[in-house]
């Protein structure tokens, strides 16, 4: 016998409204997600904008140093083209100390340790020679450590934002096996994008694996989120509507 399910039209305002909220704060931390993504990625490879090169280099490593990449990426905007280029000049050069007293160490001082000092805890301190000498050694890239937990964090996070969105996308009138095609994609892109974030770490072309799981993530989020809005919202299902809508 032919089951009916439940379609936005059986929801109360009270319930289209949870329903629309709940899309629209996702909406606004899916945008959060994005810059952040773009704040830790863009110009790892010392180029503007996020490439593969630069996933490569977050979970991989790179020839840089810690040093360098905050100073091509994060803390790009803190220092000028020329200093930069001192700075990067004395870690090729080995980073002795000589140099580092007559040249990095004023330079530091006047653009970065400002922060950077013993007195915060969370970010390194660049006061003295030890210190700054910690971060111009070559980077190997995430540590299994931030990798786990930044797994953990995406599996459980995800998991709740697109049973959220999925349940919500499960009452539009849109074809069966395009739903069943809009609800299952997210979550084959997790397994996708966090697995590929391991694998990474060892072998390269994976990262074109996580900006592949990254991509299906985002257009199926965004799929959901629009036909969600629009059936919700715009709709009007016809009577006569055929049970493979159902
Ligand atoms: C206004 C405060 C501020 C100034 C000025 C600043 N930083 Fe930072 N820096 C931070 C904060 C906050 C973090 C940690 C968060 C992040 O990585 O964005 C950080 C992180 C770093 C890191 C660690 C990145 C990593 O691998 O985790 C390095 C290295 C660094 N800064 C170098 C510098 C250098 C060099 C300068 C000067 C050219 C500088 N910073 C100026 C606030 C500052």
């Amino acid at each position: 016998m032919h089951q009916q399910y439940a379609r936005f039209h059986n929801l109360s305002p009270s319930q289209k409204l949870i329903c629309t909220f709940v899309l629209m704060t996702l909406g606004m931390g899916y945008m959060f997600a994005m810059i952040l993504i773009w704040e830790s990625h863009a110009g790892l490879d010392s180029k503007p904008g996020v490439s593969v090169k630069d996933i490569m280099i977050a979970y991989r490593g790179d020839a840089a140093t810690r040093l360098e990449l905050a100073l091509r990426g994060p803390m790009a905007d803190r220092i000028d083209e020329g200093d930069r280029a001192k700075i990067i000049h004395w870690i090729e050069e080995g980073g002795q100390e000589g140099a580092y007293t007559s040249t990095v160490k004023p330079i530091l001082e006047e653009r970065c340790n400002f922060c950077h000092n013993e007195s915060n805890p969370h970010i390194p301190n660049l006061t003295n020679y030890d210190a700054v000498k910690s971060v111009a050694v070559k980077s190997t890239g995430v540590s299994i450590g931030t990798l786990v937990r930044v797994s953990h964090i995406h599996l459980f996070g995800l998991t709740f934002i697109f049973t959220l969105t999925g349940i919500i996308f499960s009452l539009t009138y849109v074809k069966r096996w395009m739903k069943r095609i809009l609800i299952t994609t997210p979550f084959l892109a997790i397994y996708l994008d966090v697995g590929s974030w391991w694998i990474t770490k060892v072998s390269e072309p994976f990262a074109y694996v996580v900006i592949i799981g990254g991509a299906l993530m985002g257009v199926s989020f965004a799929a959901q989120w629009f036909i969600s809005m629009r059936h919700m919202w715009l709709y009007k299902p016809k009577e006569d509507m055929s049970s493979e809508f159902f």
